[in-house]
């Protein structure tokens, strides 16, 4: 069986899974964003790099991050067509790669996340600020990494910050700030399977791990777990990171869904290798009918 990852110059990881993917796959081809062709011909359309077709592949995993999804959000639906697995529905990559479309998703489906404004002016994120209220946190559409997300404490912190993304040409998500001690737990879903750790931020609200958080053991309720395979199904994801906010009241929220999770590190609090759960993964539902 021949599987291919799909990763963005924006992501660092993607050889740990064409290295775990060996182990299932009798081939297992790196592919860069920038390398594809997508073409039109008389029997369909086709994703090329270099002499390969990955639509003649058994599955495609795709990781990509930020505005790489964008770019391929047509992919889905021309390997689905061709019966090629890939771990998200044609609609996935729009919803991933936009932090408030998520939101509503999830809030449609009764789903507990922070209260959310789709803004593209400095003038209408104010507005939308006053009714959220401070602290609020402005989130740019695409970010990751913790990249892009900042935090408005009063009203006189939110003007220079939404002047400079409008110079930029930003689309904005505003959300209401979660208290909590700068910790989020991060849940892998993979399937039906969930693998959970918390995070812990490095003295600031931001607790990504490539802003200076570390992992720690948690043990999250039945309730948390239930929620991120719902939010995982509803962006359509076979294979997600869902970032967990615990609030003071004892309640959560989920602060946003993640399409290409990172699993570097992950084995020292877990013991479990991630990229190798993955890649097993990928091979049993390409092995389906
Ligand atoms: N509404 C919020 N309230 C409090 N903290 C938040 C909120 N949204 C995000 N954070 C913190 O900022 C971090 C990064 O935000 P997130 O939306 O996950 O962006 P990224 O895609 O860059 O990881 C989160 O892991 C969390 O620690
Ligand atoms: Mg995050």
């Amino acid at each position: 069986m021949k599987c291919a990852v799909v990763y963005g110059e924006k992501s660092a990881q993607h050889h740990h899974f064409i290295e775990a993917g060996k182990e299932y796959f009798d081939n297992v081809l790196g592919v860069p964003l920038e390398g594809i062709r997508t073409v039109s011909t008389e029997d369909g359309t086709k994703l090329k790099y270099r002499d390969a077709d990955l639509s003649e592949f058994d599955a495609v995993y795709l990781r990509l991050l930020g505005a790489d999804m964008m770019n391929a959000e047509h992919f889905a639906e021309i390997l689905h067509d061709k019966s090629v697995y890939t771990q998200m529905d044609s609609d996935s990559l729009p919803i991933a790669s936009n932090k408030f479309y998520m939101m509503k998703i999830l809030s449609e489906a009764e789903l507990p996340v922070p209260e959310s404004a789709y803004t593209l002016s400095s003038d209408q994120t104010i507005r939308a600020a006053e009714k959220i209220g401070y602290p609020a946190v402005i989130k740019i559409i695409s970010g990751y990494g913790g990249k892009g997300v900042m935090k408005a404490s009063t009203e006189s912190d939110i003007g220079p910050i939404t002047d400079t993304l409008a110079l930029f040409e930003q689309e904005i998500c505003l959300q209401e700030y979660i208290e909590n001690p700068g910790e989020d737990i991060r849940v892998i879903v993979i399937g039906d399977e969930t693998y959970s750790y918390k995070r812990v931020g490095d003295e600031e609200f931001r607790s990504n791990i490539s802003t200076g958080g570390n992992r720690e053991k948690v043990d999250p309720s039945e309730e948390m777990i239930e929620a991120c395979i719902k939010a995982s199904r509803l962006c359509g994801l076979d294979i997600s990171g869902i970032d967990i906010l615990e609030s003071e009241d004892g309640g959560f929220y989920i602060g946003e869904v993640n399409a290409s999770p990172g699993v570097e590190g992950v084995e020292e609090v877990l013991d479990v290798d991630m990229a190798d759960r993955i890649m097993e993964f990928i091979h049993n539902q390409a092995e389906r009918p």
